[in-house]
């Protein structure tokens, strides 16, 4: 039998190429291995941390500051980082030879992984940059004419906000705006404030699946089938949501979808990923053009022009790698991980949770505040004190800090910010 230190060689050598078999030689591993496949089940494999350390082995994160703001944006495994610089080094032999003939090759494969994760046809996968560039596809794409209406909200994206005001000024448009109360563990309650919006000029309903501010999940099926039967069209924003929540695109009825891949599926920096429904792709004019903006044929929204094409097919092993621990594991991890700190802080006294405990209300992002500081001020704290990096959230009523751990995130970690807001909050309550 091996002892704890060769185990561990042998499971980070199993990292360098994660995911591969590991080494049935190792009866150690050999039993990770069983145990993962077989006997346990997600919400039990949430608490092995000897599985966990096995994928943050594959994490070059830093060891010192606690990153807890992968919700803006996720760290790749190393797996995926070397795939991105051989493709690229790759391409820096001839670009225009090695990138356009070699590479690109490898589009048509990536657009049937893509589609196989979200669960549809790759006739719907577009491959682009982020979820800013699919949205903007979209919301500029559709016809739309002075006086049709548009239901959103004040906790959707900046920036799809945006775009849809800049519509409202040059089209006539008109925009509906609801004010969720949030958070909410009242599904019925959330579907009731969109479908009572809906009018008989409503043309489209704009859904964020997961809302970036507070972690809340939006019934968009719910919401979906209702308009969809009153003939409005439904763009869900999954940016938040997708390799994260543990569903299939089509599960959630909207035409239109987009997300970025270098959020939870930790893809390179600038990956996305937009879906349209087959039926309505002619119905959406490329931003972008091509010879055919008004064509049926999905791939109108990849005339991006010269881009990284490193990074594009880099994409593929994020899949796998995210394919490796199981969507339904991975979800179960994050949710584990979100409950870990939080219960222990919620009843801190002075301290506030902004974001459901149940998982199906809220994925792994979740706001907290401390009475009588500010989030700024919490954030910065946290940073300049503790080495911790969250994000400030100020919304509503709420200022507070977003905490988002990932896969390689520990619990020891979670065990650090805790003591950090329980101490702070102490010193707030004697100031
Ligand atoms: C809900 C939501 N939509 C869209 C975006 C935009 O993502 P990106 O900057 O990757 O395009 C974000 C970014 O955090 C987001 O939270």
């Amino acid at each position: 039998m091996p002892n704890r230190r060769t185990f561990f060689r042998q499971l980070s050598a199993a990292a360098a190429l994660p995911f591969a078999l590991p080494d049935f030689s190792s009866p150690a591993s050999f039993d990770l291995y069983n145990r993962l496949r077989t006997s346990l089940s997600p919400q039990q494999l949430a608490q092995d941390e000897d599985f966990w350390s096995w994928v943050k082995a594959d994490f070059t994160v830093s060891p010192n500051l606690l990153n807890l703001n992968n919700g803006g944006v996720s760290p790749q495994p190393k797996t995926v980082q070397d795939a991105h610089i051989r493709f690229y080094q790759y391409s820096n032999e001839a670009p225009s030879y090695y990138m356009w003939r070699i590479l690109d090759q490898g589009r048509e494969a990536l657009r049937a992984k893509l589609a196989d994760l979200a669960g549809c046809s790759p006739e719907e996968v577009a491959i682009n940059r982020n979820a800013t560039e699919g949205l903007n596809t979209i919301i500029f794409g559709l016809d739309l004419k002075a006086g049709d209406e548009v239901v959103l909200t004040k906790q959707d994206y900046p920036n799809m906000m945006n775009a849809w005001k800049q519509r409202e000024k040059r089209d006539g448009i008109k925009l509906v705006w609801l004010d969720l109360n949030l958070p909410s563990e009242n599904e019925e309650e959330l579907v009731r404030k969109y479908v009572s919006a809906f009018t008989g000029r409503t043309r489209v309903v704009h859904v964020t699946h997961l809302i970036n501010w507070t972690g809340q999940i939006i019934p968009v099926r719910k919401i979906a089938d209702i308009a969809r039967k009153q003939g409005i069209e439904v763009i869900c924003d999954g940016a938040h949501s997708f390799a994260h929540l543990d569903y299939k695109v089509p599960d959630l009825g909207c035409d239109y979808y987009a997300t970025s891949l270098h959020k939870w599926l930790c893809a390179p920096f600038g990956s996305g990923m937009m879906y349209i429904r087959k039926e309505k792709i002619k119905n959406i004019w490329a931003l972008l053009s091509n010879n055919e903006p008004d064509g049926p044929d999905i791939r109108k929204f990849e005339s991006l022009g010269t881009r990284s094409f490193a990074s594009e097919m880099a994409i593929g092993t994020a899949v796998d790698f995210h394919l490796a621990i199981g969507p339904a594991r991975k979800f179960a991890r994050l949710h584990y991980l979100k409950n870990y700190w939080a219960e222990k802080v919620r009843d801190v006294s002075g301290v506030k949770l902004h974001t459901s405990l149940k998982p199906e209300f809220a994925g792994a992002l979740a706001v907290v505040s401390i009475d009588g500081l500010k989030g700024g001020d919490l954030e910065s704290q946290l940073l300049n004190t503790y080495k911790i990096h969250t994000t400030p959230i100020v919304t509503g009523s709420i200022s507070g800090v977003r905490v988002t751990p990932h896969v390689y995130t520990t619990p020891k970690d979670l065990d650090r910010l805790v003591a950090a807001i329980t101490e702070l909050a102490g010193k707030q309550k004697k100031s």
